[in-house]
């Protein structure tokens, strides 16, 4: 495939603590980010929004305690979407995630986040329209593109992402250059190449990293495939 990345940005990897191991979460992470990762993913979910129940604002904190430095990418699949991301703020949060779908006034709620000094992202599920970014690219830092259906790890990518991918690769290019694009879902050694051609700079995977026997050695493949799409 074509290499439509034309970016600046270097190739950011974000293992999601979905599929860490819970009960020694702080020495997981810390694990993973010696290994090379860049960034925590940091997913919530509220059994509203989508059908499973993870961690919330304490945890965050509990990380930050433990010594975690890195970024804290957090992905908010709750609704509604302005006091939760509040408490994450305070509980040391780098960037907030959250799916338009779940705020009545997404204007407002990037206002809120950013307002505190966070970074904020707008995630599209994979029956989302692009459109919902036209209106919004301006004051955000991320857009992620789900290429599964939120709320459970270990699912299949759903080729139809790769297409929409290069599409928001285009959109950034013309709106907001510099404007994070982030995959989220089903990413692996063996797609992570055609994912970064298509345009996505920031990955996220779970289950290939902490579901890996060796996690240097999935975190280092996961980065060199990436590089080679980036063609760095
Ligand atoms: C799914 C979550 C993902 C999930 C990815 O709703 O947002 O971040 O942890 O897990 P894998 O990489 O296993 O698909
Ligand atoms: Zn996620």
């Amino acid at each position: 495939m074509q290499n439509n990345t034309n970016n600046s940005n270097s190739i950011i990897l974000a293992p999601s603590i979905l599929s860490a191991d819970f009960a020694r979460l702080g020495e997981h992470t810390q694990e993973a980010l010696t290994a090379g990762a860049d960034w925590v993913h940091f997913d919530v979910m509220d059994n509203h929004y989508v059908p499973n129940l993870t961690i919330g604002p304490m945890v965050c904190r509990a990380l930050r305690d433990y010594g975690i430095t890195a970024p804290i990418d957090v992905h908010l699949m709750v609704e509604p979407v302005d006091e939760l991301s509040g408490s994450f703020i305070d509980a040391g949060a780098s960037l907030i995630t959250f799916h338009p779908e779940a705020s009545r006034h997404v204007h407002r709620t990037i206002e809120k986040i950013t307002k505190s000094g966070c970074q904020v992202g707008i995630a599209l599920n994979p029956a989302t329209p692009l459109s919902y970014l036209e209106p919004i690219m301006e004051f955000i830092d991320l857009v992620l593109i789900m290429s599964v259906n939120p709320g459970f790890g270990g699912q299949a990518f759903i080729p139809r992402s790769l297409e929409r991918i290069s599409q928001v690769r285009a959109m950034i290019n013309v709106m907001k250059p510099g404007v994070r694009l982030q995959v989220d879902g089903g990413v692996n050694a063996a797609n992570i190449q055609s994912i970064v051609e298509a345009g996505a700079d920031t990955i996220v995977a779970g289950s290939a990293v902490f579901g890996a026997d060796d996690l240097t050695k999935a975190i280092t493949t996961l980065k060199k495939n990436a590089q080679q799409g980036a063609g760095e």
